[in-house]
């Protein structure tokens, strides 16, 4: 035990900057293969060095004046003097210091104002999204350079003003950025995932959206850092730079171009100092992105989602009565799910199955609270969890059921875990948002947890990337960070469809024995009857947002009620005759905006008659088929 204790302190140590250090060290390394990035890399340290020991690398003081008025460059005065007899080469190196000073410290500020707000409004969206970017879209109708020139001669010149002043002015294309990204982030499904475990919306968007966005903004930040420079460069220029004497390259650039006609060379001392230090942001900047976009995050892939539940037993921990769901469609609601009833006992799995769009996901989502915000809802019914109801249940309530006492599998462990953490992080990470444990508890609690989904060498596998992961094993450490809470109810969303066979077999006989060992009640999504034959109790058969069938598994195979559950039970391949074509359903699941006014199996129903289609057909008795008694289905034999 102490052994386990001392490796898993030492891991949450080490992979408390692991996914940084890697990551920075990929980075860095092929930084270092961009030749051009490296270029402006050396000429940039070569500025700072200047700016730093600037004054033991210039010759002169930099205010010290002479008799020698605009003099040419000559062995005295390298770089010639200028219209005070000062020495340029000494005032360039000190107007070094100024320049990146201020270029820092534009962008320093611009980022500093910008990140949060448009992690609010990306990650939030709705009416704070709408009132920020509005207010964005007001503050690019101002000229940038008359702001900037307006808070200057208010405030003053000074160095600290012209950093406001142009840090402000940065501020709103920054914000559109960054929201930009924070709004594909928030999309992913291990976003989803970490909402489903119940982390707070203020850490999902720092601990999961925030390294997501972190490649667009570092491009960013070194393009930016050129413009800063050229804008600051352009307010000085303009007289609204820091006051004389102090040597700035903008200030230099103004004085030059006063006398350009008569000492026409001067102007490009300071020209070159300004054009190469930009040349060298932008080079970094290019290093940094062509470095990153072979080595930055995952690119977002198509999600998935999660499934719901079902028996008839008295003894529910989930009951479900007459759930109806709805999804906003243009300026109107339309009912994707209705008069669900479902009840789960606790050590027993439900299986939901029915072909794509028949609404077993979004049932699902709406037991864990997970509908999108704005535009789904449970438009009527109740879901009852240990007699507690989650529905209207205020967002702080759910967050503590969901994770620790819910939780979900989702169909993808690609898009479902965050690819800039470890695995062992992010099972750690629930264990610490939902039992406040301290990083070597959760670290601990997150190996056994991989332990006890059968991978191997827990302790190295957690330190491992999802992508460092087989297809399986990511399908396990997701299994692992459902159950690391041992919730009492876990629903999962088509958790084998991307595996092969071999491995499908093993994960459904991994979440049977996780079921009786911790007694959970099991919801198991998916549209394979097959699979359901090895893992569920019971079966609700949905079709077209209704359950049309609900029976234990036995029972449902060999003796269908609804011609639906018939030709599923058909189309299945075991179900074939040799040398004859596999069974299909023809027709298609109606669109929820078009369900039929009958049966909503009517037009694909061979058993169909005029009264089928006269109104709304009720279950009763477990089948909601109006000739289920009469009609002679065939099963599995
Ligand atoms: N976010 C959404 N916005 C609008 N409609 C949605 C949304 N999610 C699902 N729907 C609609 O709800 C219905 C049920 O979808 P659901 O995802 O639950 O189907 P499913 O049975 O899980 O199918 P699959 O097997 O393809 O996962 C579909 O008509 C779908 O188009
Ligand atoms: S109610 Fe009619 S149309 Fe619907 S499944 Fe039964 S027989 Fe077919
Ligand atoms: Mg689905």
């Amino acid at each position: 035990m102490t052994a386990i204790l001392n490796e898993a302190e030492r891991i949450g140590e080490v992979n408390a900057t692991a996914a940084a250090t890697s990551s920075w060290r990929l980075l860095a390394r092929r930084f270092r293969r961009h030749r051009p990035g490296m270029v402006g890399l050396i000429l940039l340290l070569v500025i700072v060095a200047m700016a730093v020991f600037a004054p033991l690398l210039a010759p002169y003081p930099p205010n010290e004046q002479s008799d020698l008025i605009n003099t040419p460059p000559s062995a005295e005065h390298w770089l010639g003097t200028d219209d005070l007899g000062r020495d340029l080469l000494s005032r360039v190196i000190f107007g070094a210091r100024n320049s990146l000073v201020t270029s820092a410290g534009i962008v320093a500020l611009a980022v500093a104002v910008a990140l949060p707000v448009a992690l609010l409004a990306g990650y939030r969206g709705g009416r704070t999204d709408a009132v920020i970017m509005r207010l964005t879209d007001a503050a690019f109708a101002f000229p940038p350079l008359v702001v900037a020139l307006a808070i200057v001669s208010l405030r003053g010149n000074s160095t600290v003003n012209v950093i406001l002043a142009i840090g402000l002015v940065f501020i709103p294309s920054l914000v559109r950025l960054i929201r930009g990204q924070v709004l594909a982030v928030r999309e992913e499904t291990y976003i989803e995932a970490a909402r489903s475990v119940g982390a707070p919306s203020a850490r999902i968007a720092v601990r999961h959206v925030l390294p997501n966005v972190a490649s667009p903004l570092i491009i960013q930040v070194a393009v930016s850092l050129g413009f800063a420079l050229l804008a600051a460069a352009g307010l000085a220029f303009l007289g609204a730079g820091p006051p004389p004497p102090t040597a700035t390259w903008g200030g230099m650039l103004k004085r030059s171009f006063d006398i350009v006609l008569d000492v026409p060379w001067q102007i490009f001392v300071p020209g070159t100092a300004i054009t190469l230090t930009v040349l060298a942001y932008n080079l970094i900047g290019d290093g940094v992105r062509d470095a990153l976009g072979r080595s930055g995050p995952a690119p977002p892939v198509p999600s998935s989602r999660s499934a719901p539940v079902a028996g008839d037993t008295d003894e529910g921990l989930v009951e479900v009565r007459d759930l109806a769901i709805e999804f906003a469609r243009g300026d109107h609601w339309v009912r994707v799910v209705e008069g669900v009833d479902l009840t789960l006992p606790a050590g027993r799995t439900l299986a939901l199955v029915g072909e794509s769009g028949c609404g077993k996901t979004v049932t699902a989502l709406a037991l864990m609270g997970l509908l999108p915000r704005r535009t789904g809802r449970v438009a009527s019914g109740s879901i009852r969890f240990d007699g507690l109801e989650l529905v209207d249940l205020p967002p702080g309530a759910l967050r503590a059921v969901r994770g620790r006492a819910m939780a979900m599998i989702f169909q993808e462990p690609d898009t479902s875990l965050n690819p800039a953490f470890t695995v062992g992080d992010q099972i750690a990470e629930m264990v610490r948002v939902h039992q406040g444990a301290g990083r070597r508890a959760a670290m601990l609690a997150a190996i056994e947890a991989l332990e006890r989904v059968d991978i191997p060498d827990p302790a190295a596998r957690s330190r491992n990337y999802p992508h460092e992961l087989s297809g399986g094993m990511r399908q396990r450490a997701m299994i692992a960070m459902a159950l690391v809470c041992s919730p009492r109810v876990l629903l999962a969303d088509e958790p084998t469809t991307a595996l092969d066979v071999t491995i499908q077999a093993q994960i459904l006989e991994l979440l049977a024995s996780l079921r009786d060992e911790l007694g959970m009640a099991m919801v198991f999504v998916t549209h394979d009857l097959g699979v359901v034959a090895e893992i569920a109790d019971e079966v609700a058969v949905m079709y077209a947002g209704q359950i049309v069938e609900q029976a234990g598994v036995d029972e449902l195979f060999a003796r269908p009620r609804h011609p639906y559950t018939e030709a599923l039970i058909r189309a299945l391949p075991q179900s074939a005759t040799p040398g004859e074509r596999l069974a299909t359903i023809p027709g298609q699941v109606p669109d929820p905006a078009a369900w039929p006014a009958g049966c909503h199996f009517a037009d694909r129903c061979a058993h169909a008659e005029d009264r089928c289609r006269s109104g709304p057909v009720e279950l009763t008795d477990g089948v909601r088929c109006l000739r289920a008694d009469e009609l002679q289905l065939e099963g599995t034999t």
